[in-house]
Protein backbone atom coordinates (compact mmCIF):
# COMPACT_ATOMS: atom_id res chain seq x y z
CA UNK A 1 0.00 0.00 0.00
CA UNK A 2 1.65 3.10 -1.17
CA UNK A 3 1.70 5.94 1.96
CA UNK A 4 -0.85 8.01 0.29
CA UNK A 5 -3.50 5.30 0.43
CA UNK A 6 -2.82 4.79 3.86
CA UNK A 7 -5.93 5.44 6.07
CA UNK A 8 -5.98 4.96 9.62
CA UNK A 9 -9.06 3.82 11.55
CA UNK A 10 -8.60 7.34 13.74
CA UNK A 11 -8.57 9.50 10.16
CA UNK A 12 -11.32 7.16 8.89
CA UNK A 13 -14.16 8.34 11.82
CA UNK A 14 -12.70 11.85 11.67
CA UNK A 15 -13.72 11.69 7.87
CA UNK A 16 -17.05 9.93 8.36
CA UNK A 17 -17.81 12.37 11.17
CA UNK A 18 -17.30 15.75 8.71
CA UNK A 19 -19.46 13.71 6.14
CA UNK A 20 -22.38 13.36 9.10
CA UNK A 21 -22.33 16.82 10.71
CA UNK A 22 -24.51 15.67 13.32
CA UNK A 23 -22.08 12.93 14.93
CA UNK A 24 -20.63 14.43 18.09
CA UNK A 25 -17.13 13.76 19.04
CA UNK A 26 -18.40 10.75 21.40
CA UNK A 27 -18.05 8.34 18.62
CA UNK A 28 -14.59 8.71 18.34
CA UNK A 29 -14.22 8.63 21.69
CA UNK A 30 -15.91 5.40 22.36
CA UNK A 31 -13.84 4.10 19.21
CA UNK A 32 -10.72 5.17 20.59
CA UNK A 33 -11.52 3.41 23.54
CA UNK A 34 -12.44 0.02 22.00
CA UNK A 35 -9.18 0.40 19.50
CA UNK A 36 -6.78 1.07 22.76
CA UNK A 37 -8.36 -2.47 24.32
CA UNK A 38 -8.04 -4.18 21.55
CA UNK A 39 -4.51 -3.08 21.27
CA UNK A 40 -4.06 -4.44 24.87
CA UNK A 41 -5.50 -7.96 24.73
CA UNK A 42 -4.16 -8.58 20.91
CA UNK A 43 -1.04 -7.93 22.89
CA UNK A 44 -2.05 -10.19 25.74
CA UNK A 45 -3.39 -12.70 23.18
CA UNK A 46 0.25 -12.80 21.07
CA UNK A 47 2.14 -13.90 24.16
CA UNK A 48 -0.57 -16.15 25.66
CA UNK A 49 2.17 -19.06 24.88
CA UNK A 50 5.00 -17.42 26.95
CA UNK A 51 3.10 -16.27 30.11
CA UNK A 52 0.93 -17.82 32.47
CA UNK A 53 -1.76 -16.77 31.03
CA UNK A 54 -3.43 -19.77 29.46
CA UNK A 55 -5.07 -21.85 31.00
CA UNK A 56 -8.53 -22.19 33.06
CA UNK A 57 -9.80 -19.56 36.36
CA UNK A 58 -11.78 -21.23 39.14
CA UNK A 59 -14.89 -18.90 38.81
CA UNK A 60 -17.30 -19.59 36.33
CA UNK A 61 -19.48 -17.04 34.59
CA UNK A 62 -23.65 -16.37 34.51
CA UNK A 63 -23.66 -18.59 32.12
CA UNK A 64 -21.94 -21.54 34.08
CA UNK A 65 -19.38 -21.57 31.98
CA UNK A 66 -15.56 -21.83 33.10
CA UNK A 67 -14.55 -18.51 32.58
CA UNK A 68 -10.14 -18.59 30.92
CA UNK A 69 -8.16 -16.40 31.98
CA UNK A 70 -7.56 -14.55 28.94
CA UNK A 71 -11.32 -14.05 29.44
CA UNK A 72 -11.17 -12.62 32.39
CA UNK A 73 -8.34 -10.01 31.08
CA UNK A 74 -10.32 -9.34 28.69
CA UNK A 75 -13.24 -8.46 30.00
CA UNK A 76 -11.50 -5.82 32.51
CA UNK A 77 -9.26 -4.52 30.06
CA UNK A 78 -12.39 -3.12 27.68
CA UNK A 79 -14.47 -2.48 31.18
CA UNK A 80 -11.50 -0.22 32.10
CA UNK A 81 -10.53 1.50 28.98
CA UNK A 82 -14.41 2.25 28.07
CA UNK A 83 -14.82 3.37 31.94
CA UNK A 84 -12.49 6.19 31.37
CA UNK A 85 -13.44 7.51 27.77
CA UNK A 86 -16.30 9.86 29.89
CA UNK A 87 -18.52 8.97 27.07
CA UNK A 88 -20.05 5.24 28.15
CA UNK A 89 -22.95 4.96 30.63
CA UNK A 90 -23.22 1.23 31.11
CA UNK A 91 -21.75 -1.62 30.27
CA UNK A 92 -23.12 -5.26 29.81
CA UNK A 93 -20.51 -7.82 29.11
CA UNK A 94 -20.86 -11.54 28.54
CA UNK A 95 -18.76 -11.96 31.56
CA UNK A 96 -20.69 -9.88 34.08
CA UNK A 97 -23.55 -11.06 35.59
CA UNK A 98 -25.09 -7.61 36.04
CA UNK A 99 -24.90 -4.61 34.13
CA UNK A 100 -21.83 -2.48 35.10
CA UNK A 101 -23.42 1.92 35.16
CA UNK A 102 -19.85 3.42 34.83
CA UNK A 103 -19.56 5.58 38.39
CA UNK A 104 -19.55 9.58 37.84
CA UNK A 105 -21.29 8.64 33.87
CA UNK A 106 -24.98 8.32 34.73
CA UNK A 107 -26.07 11.29 32.48
CA UNK A 108 -24.17 9.98 29.70
CA UNK A 109 -25.89 8.45 26.37
CA UNK A 110 -23.96 5.40 25.43
CA UNK A 111 -24.35 1.57 26.10
CA UNK A 112 -22.09 -0.61 25.14
CA UNK A 113 -22.68 -4.33 24.93
CA UNK A 114 -19.64 -6.74 24.68
CA UNK A 115 -18.42 -10.47 24.40
CA UNK A 116 -15.26 -9.54 25.65
CA UNK A 117 -13.36 -12.91 24.63
CA UNK A 118 -15.54 -15.22 21.55
CA UNK A 119 -14.02 -18.25 20.99
CA UNK A 120 -12.45 -18.96 24.35
CA UNK A 121 -11.76 -22.73 23.66
CA UNK A 122 -9.49 -21.72 21.13
CA UNK A 123 -7.25 -19.69 23.16
CA UNK A 124 -5.07 -22.84 24.40
CA UNK A 125 -4.79 -24.13 20.93
CA UNK A 126 -3.70 -20.78 19.69
CA UNK A 127 -6.65 -20.57 16.84
CA UNK A 128 -8.69 -17.36 15.89
CA UNK A 129 -10.48 -15.61 18.68
CA UNK A 130 -12.13 -11.78 18.96
CA UNK A 131 -13.74 -9.51 20.82
CA UNK A 132 -17.52 -8.15 19.75
CA UNK A 133 -18.81 -5.02 20.75
CA UNK A 134 -22.22 -3.09 19.87
CA UNK A 135 -23.09 0.72 20.85
CA UNK A 136 -26.76 1.57 21.68
CA UNK A 137 -28.40 5.43 22.88
CA UNK A 138 -29.79 5.01 26.02
CA UNK A 139 -33.82 5.85 25.50
CA UNK A 140 -34.05 8.37 28.58
CA UNK A 141 -30.98 10.10 30.08
CA UNK A 142 -32.69 11.98 32.43
CA UNK A 143 -33.52 8.98 34.97
CA UNK A 144 -30.98 7.04 36.52
CA UNK A 145 -29.50 4.08 34.42
CA UNK A 146 -31.08 0.34 34.41
CA UNK A 147 -30.88 -2.56 32.76
CA UNK A 148 -33.89 -1.93 31.12
CA UNK A 149 -31.95 0.61 29.06
CA UNK A 150 -29.92 -2.33 27.73
CA UNK A 151 -32.89 -4.10 26.63
CA UNK A 152 -33.12 -2.90 23.20
CA UNK A 153 -33.85 -4.84 19.95
CA UNK A 154 -30.80 -4.89 17.31
CA UNK A 155 -32.48 -2.47 15.47
CA UNK A 156 -31.68 0.36 17.49
CA UNK A 157 -27.68 -0.67 17.51
CA UNK A 158 -25.95 2.59 16.54
CA UNK A 159 -22.39 0.85 15.61
CA UNK A 160 -21.43 -2.66 16.15
CA UNK A 161 -18.28 -4.81 15.02
CA UNK A 162 -14.98 -7.29 16.35
CA UNK A 163 -11.97 -7.56 16.62
CA UNK A 164 -10.49 -10.58 15.38
CA UNK A 165 -7.23 -11.76 16.74
CA UNK A 166 -6.32 -14.16 13.89
CA UNK A 167 -3.15 -14.54 11.32
CA UNK A 168 -3.44 -10.65 11.38
CA UNK A 169 -5.72 -8.63 13.88
CA UNK A 170 -8.60 -6.74 12.64
CA UNK A 171 -11.83 -4.25 13.05
CA UNK A 172 -14.14 -5.04 10.80
CA UNK A 173 -17.22 -2.39 11.62
CA UNK A 174 -20.09 -0.70 10.80
CA UNK A 175 -22.49 2.63 11.40
CA UNK A 176 -25.11 1.50 9.25
CA UNK A 177 -23.43 2.63 6.46
CA UNK A 178 -21.44 -0.17 5.06
CA UNK A 179 -18.95 -2.35 6.22
CA UNK A 180 -15.26 -1.27 6.80
CA UNK A 181 -12.50 -3.31 7.68
CA UNK A 182 -8.82 -2.66 9.18
CA UNK A 183 -6.04 -4.53 9.92
CA UNK A 184 -3.56 -3.83 12.24
CA UNK A 185 -0.09 -2.59 10.96
CA UNK A 186 2.09 -4.41 13.73
CA UNK A 187 4.85 -2.35 12.99
CA UNK A 188 2.77 1.53 13.37
CA UNK A 189 0.53 -0.17 16.09
CA UNK A 190 -1.95 1.48 14.12
CA UNK A 191 -5.32 -0.33 12.22
CA UNK A 192 -5.27 0.75 8.65
CA UNK A 193 -8.06 1.09 6.04
CA UNK A 194 -7.88 -2.83 3.93
CA UNK A 195 -11.19 -4.09 3.37
CA UNK A 196 -13.99 -1.39 1.89
CA UNK A 197 -17.32 -1.46 1.65
CA UNK A 198 -17.54 -5.68 2.41
CA UNK A 199 -20.27 -6.93 0.50
CA UNK A 200 -21.02 -10.42 1.33
CA UNK A 201 -22.13 -12.69 -2.04
CA UNK A 202 -25.34 -13.79 -2.08
CA UNK A 203 -24.71 -17.32 -2.36
CA UNK A 204 -21.73 -19.92 -1.55
CA UNK A 205 -20.68 -22.74 -1.09
CA UNK A 206 -19.55 -23.13 2.56
CA UNK A 207 -22.25 -24.13 5.83
CA UNK A 208 -20.35 -23.96 9.00
CA UNK A 209 -22.32 -25.84 12.01
CA UNK A 210 -21.24 -28.16 14.79
CA UNK A 211 -22.45 -31.41 12.79
CA UNK A 212 -21.63 -33.36 16.10
CA UNK A 213 -25.22 -32.30 17.19
CA UNK A 214 -26.54 -33.43 14.15
CA UNK A 215 -28.96 -35.27 15.81
CA UNK A 216 -30.33 -32.85 18.13
CA UNK A 217 -31.59 -30.52 15.29
CA UNK A 218 -34.53 -29.48 13.86
CA UNK A 219 -35.29 -31.78 10.70
CA UNK A 220 -35.11 -28.85 8.48
CA UNK A 221 -31.56 -28.20 9.31
CA UNK A 222 -30.79 -32.10 8.72
CA UNK A 223 -32.33 -31.45 5.59
CA UNK A 224 -30.48 -28.80 4.77
CA UNK A 225 -27.38 -30.47 6.05
CA UNK A 226 -27.74 -33.34 3.81
CA UNK A 227 -28.70 -31.73 1.20
CA UNK A 228 -25.14 -29.61 1.22
CA UNK A 229 -23.16 -32.99 0.81
CA UNK A 230 -25.07 -34.43 -2.25
CA UNK A 231 -23.23 -34.16 -5.75
CA UNK A 232 -24.87 -31.94 -7.99
CA UNK A 233 -22.89 -29.67 -10.28
CA UNK A 234 -25.48 -27.58 -11.69
CA UNK A 235 -25.58 -26.09 -7.97
CA UNK A 236 -21.65 -26.53 -6.90
CA UNK A 237 -22.31 -29.52 -4.74
CA UNK A 238 -21.20 -30.86 -2.52
CA UNK A 239 -20.42 -27.36 -0.32
CA UNK A 240 -17.40 -27.01 1.92
CA UNK A 241 -17.92 -27.57 5.73
CA UNK A 242 -15.66 -25.09 7.65
CA UNK A 243 -15.86 -24.86 11.18
CA UNK A 244 -13.73 -23.40 13.85
CA UNK A 245 -16.32 -23.21 16.75
CA UNK A 246 -15.30 -19.31 16.72
CA UNK A 247 -18.95 -17.13 16.02
CA UNK A 248 -16.34 -14.41 15.17
CA UNK A 249 -14.02 -16.45 12.27
CA UNK A 250 -16.82 -18.59 10.77
CA UNK A 251 -18.46 -15.54 10.46
CA UNK A 252 -15.56 -13.35 9.33
CA UNK A 253 -14.45 -16.24 6.72
CA UNK A 254 -18.54 -16.64 5.38
CA UNK A 255 -18.88 -12.66 4.75
CA UNK A 256 -15.57 -12.57 2.67
CA UNK A 257 -16.13 -15.82 1.04
CA UNK A 258 -19.57 -16.42 0.97
CA UNK A 259 -21.33 -18.92 3.10
CA UNK A 260 -23.41 -19.98 6.13
CA UNK A 261 -23.18 -20.29 9.69
CA UNK A 262 -26.03 -22.28 11.67
CA UNK A 263 -26.41 -22.58 15.74
CA UNK A 264 -29.70 -24.23 15.44
CA UNK A 265 -32.45 -24.82 18.56
CA UNK A 266 -32.39 -28.05 19.68
CA UNK A 267 -35.21 -30.09 21.54
CA UNK A 268 -33.30 -29.38 24.95
CA UNK A 269 -32.15 -26.25 24.21
CA UNK A 270 -34.81 -24.62 22.07
CA UNK A 271 -33.16 -21.03 22.58
CA UNK A 272 -30.03 -22.59 20.98
CA UNK A 273 -26.42 -21.19 22.47
CA UNK A 274 -25.69 -17.95 21.05
CA UNK A 275 -26.61 -14.44 23.02
CA UNK A 276 -28.62 -12.09 21.86
CA UNK A 277 -27.15 -8.95 23.08
CA UNK A 278 -23.39 -10.13 23.42
CA UNK A 279 -22.94 -12.23 20.18
CA UNK A 280 -26.12 -12.56 17.36
CA UNK A 281 -27.35 -8.67 17.43
CA UNK A 282 -23.49 -8.16 16.40
CA UNK A 283 -22.69 -9.96 13.75
CA UNK A 284 -26.66 -9.87 12.00
CA UNK A 285 -26.04 -5.72 11.77
CA UNK A 286 -22.84 -6.29 10.23
CA UNK A 287 -23.96 -9.35 8.13
CA UNK A 288 -27.55 -7.46 6.96
CA UNK A 289 -25.01 -4.27 6.25
CA UNK A 290 -22.84 -6.20 4.03
CA UNK A 291 -25.63 -7.30 2.37
CA UNK A 292 -26.55 -10.57 4.08
CA UNK A 293 -28.96 -11.83 6.45
CA UNK A 294 -29.69 -13.05 10.23
CA UNK A 295 -32.45 -15.03 11.28
CA UNK A 296 -33.08 -17.15 14.30
CA UNK A 297 -35.36 -19.55 12.33
CA UNK A 298 -38.27 -17.74 13.28
CA UNK A 299 -37.50 -13.84 12.97
CA UNK A 300 -35.14 -11.25 12.00
CA UNK A 301 -32.35 -11.85 14.65
CA UNK A 302 -32.00 -7.70 15.20
CA UNK A 303 -36.23 -7.51 15.85
CA UNK A 304 -36.41 -10.05 18.74
CA UNK A 305 -37.34 -7.98 21.58
CA UNK A 306 -34.89 -9.26 24.14
CA UNK A 307 -36.35 -9.61 28.11
CA UNK A 308 -33.20 -10.79 29.78
CA UNK A 309 -29.09 -9.53 29.37
CA UNK A 310 -28.15 -13.12 29.16
CA UNK A 311 -30.85 -14.36 26.56
CA UNK A 312 -29.55 -16.83 23.67
CA UNK A 313 -31.51 -17.08 20.18
CA UNK A 314 -31.04 -19.99 17.80
CA UNK A 315 -28.52 -18.76 14.73
CA UNK A 316 -28.56 -18.40 10.78
CA UNK A 317 -26.53 -16.00 9.32
CA UNK A 318 -24.61 -15.47 6.28
CA UNK A 319 -25.72 -15.06 2.23
CA UNK A 320 -28.99 -14.32 1.69
CA UNK A 321 -29.96 -16.80 -0.66
CA UNK A 322 -28.50 -20.16 1.82
CA UNK A 323 -29.99 -18.56 5.26
CA UNK A 324 -33.43 -17.86 3.14
CA UNK A 325 -33.24 -21.53 1.67
CA UNK A 326 -32.39 -23.07 5.57
CA UNK A 327 -35.37 -21.16 6.00
CA UNK A 328 -37.64 -22.55 3.83
CA UNK A 329 -36.44 -26.23 4.94
CA UNK A 330 -37.21 -25.26 8.68
CA UNK A 331 -40.85 -23.97 7.61
CA UNK A 332 -41.57 -27.12 5.10
CA UNK A 333 -39.70 -30.17 7.20
CA UNK A 334 -40.22 -28.78 10.79
CA UNK A 335 -38.55 -26.31 13.33
CA UNK A 336 -38.33 -26.94 17.18
P1 LIG B 1 -17.57 -17.84 23.90
O1 LIG B 1 -16.15 -18.26 23.72
O2 LIG B 1 -17.72 -16.35 23.95
O3 LIG B 1 -18.26 -18.56 25.02
O4 LIG B 1 -18.36 -18.21 22.56
C1 LIG B 1 -18.25 -19.48 22.00
C2 LIG B 1 -19.36 -19.63 21.02
C3 LIG B 1 -19.08 -19.14 19.62
O5 LIG B 1 -17.95 -18.36 19.45
C4 LIG B 1 -18.98 -20.39 18.81
O6 LIG B 1 -19.53 -20.17 17.55
C5 LIG B 1 -19.75 -21.40 19.60
O7 LIG B 1 -19.67 -21.01 20.92
C6 LIG B 1 -19.22 -22.78 19.43
O8 LIG B 1 -20.03 -23.65 20.13
P2 LIG B 1 -19.84 -25.24 20.06
O9 LIG B 1 -18.56 -25.55 20.74
O10 LIG B 1 -21.05 -25.76 20.79
O11 LIG B 1 -19.85 -25.61 18.60
MN1 LIG C 1 -18.85 -15.74 22.29
MN1 LIG D 1 -16.87 -14.92 25.37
Amino acid sequence: MSMNRLVTLEQFIVDQQSIHKEATGAFSRIFRALELGAKMVNRDVRKAGLVDILGEMASVNVQGEVQKKLDVIADDTFTRVLSRCGEVCTIISEEQDDAYFVPGCEDKEYIVSMDPLDGSSNIDVNASIGTIFSIYRRTNTAVPPSVEDCLQPGINQLAAGYFLYGTSTMLIYTTGNGVNGFTLDDSLQEFCLSHENICIPENGKIFSVNEGNLSDFPPGVVSYISWCKEKDKSTNRPYSARYIGSLIADVHRNMLRGGIFLYPATENKPDGKLRLMYECNTMAFLIEQAGGMAHTGKQRVMEVMPTELHQRVPLYIGSTHMVEQVLGLLETEGNF
